[in-house]
């Protein structure tokens, strides 16, 4: 699938254009997306890239665009719904970047809408390195397709098929590079403490941490496979490794720190749903 959006020829609607559907709408327009296509609607009016057309109320955007993506704060959308609902008609697929509103909820609050979705992604999308995380659909083959390829040039995109499961790929993708920028910055501090002054020890764990990632980005091994190249019996690597593994206390610690976001992201949703800050 091409990841060019130069000949994508739908209209969007941004119903709120933050740090995340701006980090998305950037790396769209990189990859070709027509800035006249897009409409952002924001109250504070602030400029979102050239030729981004910025409306303030939803009463100044078009209605009924083929794609509404909403990017407003989760306990935000009880407020909203009414306002968007006016602007969907009965070919415009919504989507929803708000953690924990369901696509029941969805439902409930478009019901004139060609399809819902659900749509995770994490910060570094802005690069066209990112994880985007997608659920719903309606069962629209047609939908889903044209998702799919306006998500592509974020980077990797995963379809997940039961949305019980979105709150998992929330906490591992979405909260996901917060939890390696610690651990990087645990390199850092573990390299300050072999004598490293901070900005080297900082430069040193940056790179080799750029430099794991291209290579798993593009080798077939799993981790564990690489790793193991990395590492010769009895060799310096192997001893920092059995300090890792030793009782499987990093795999704890991640497990532990995967199901507290998961956890949270619960909450959240349930407060989202009462209206709640
Ligand atoms: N940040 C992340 O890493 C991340 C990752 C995945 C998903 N998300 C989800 O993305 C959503 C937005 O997060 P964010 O970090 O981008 O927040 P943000 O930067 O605070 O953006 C919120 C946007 O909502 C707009 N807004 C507020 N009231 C509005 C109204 N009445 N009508 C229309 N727009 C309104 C704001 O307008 P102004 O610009 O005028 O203030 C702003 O553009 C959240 O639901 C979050 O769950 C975030």
């Amino acid at each position: 699938m091409t990841t060019s959006l130069s000949r994508f020829g739908q209209h969007i609607v941004l119903f709120g254009c933050g740090n995340m559907a701006s980090a998305m709408l950037g790396r769209w327009l990189d990859a070709g997306l027509d800035p006249a296509q897009v409409t952002a609607i924001r109250p504070s009016g602030k400029a979102v890239a050239n030729g981004v057309k910025v409306v303030t109320t939803s009463a100044e955007a078009p209605a009924n665009p083929d794609i509404l993506m909403i990017g407003v704060k989760p306990q935000m959308l009880g407020d909203v719904a009414e306002d968007i609902a006016r602007l969907i008609g009965p070919d415009t697929i919504v989507l929803s970047i708000l953690a924990g509103v369901t696509i029941d909820d969805l439902r409930g609050r478009f019901p004139g809408a060609a399809a819902r979705m659900r749509v995770m992604p994490n910060m570094p999308v802005r690069t066209g390195k990112g994880v985007v995380g997608l659920a719903g659909a309606d069962g629209k083959d047609a939908a889903r397709k044209t998702i799919t390829r306006l998500m592509k040039p974020l980077g990797h995109v995963e379809w997940i098929d039961e949305e019980n499961q979105f709150d998992a790929l929330t906490a591992l993708t979405g909260s996901g590079p917060a939890f390696v920028y610690r651990f990087v910055d645990a390199m850092r501090a573990g390299g300050e403490r072999l004598g490293f002054d901070e900005p080297t020890a900082l430069r040193l764990a940056r790179a080799t941490l750029a430099s794991a990632a291209a290579q798993l980005e593009v080798s077939e091994l799993t981790p564990t496979e690489l790793a193991a190249q990395v590492a010769s019996r009895g060799g310096m690597t192997q001893a920092g490794l059995d300090v890792l593994d030793e009782d499987a206390r990093l795999a704890s610690l991640m497990a532990e720190t995967l199901r507290a976001a998961r956890a949270r992201g619960r909450e959240l949703a349930a407060l989202a749903r009462e209206g709640q800050d």
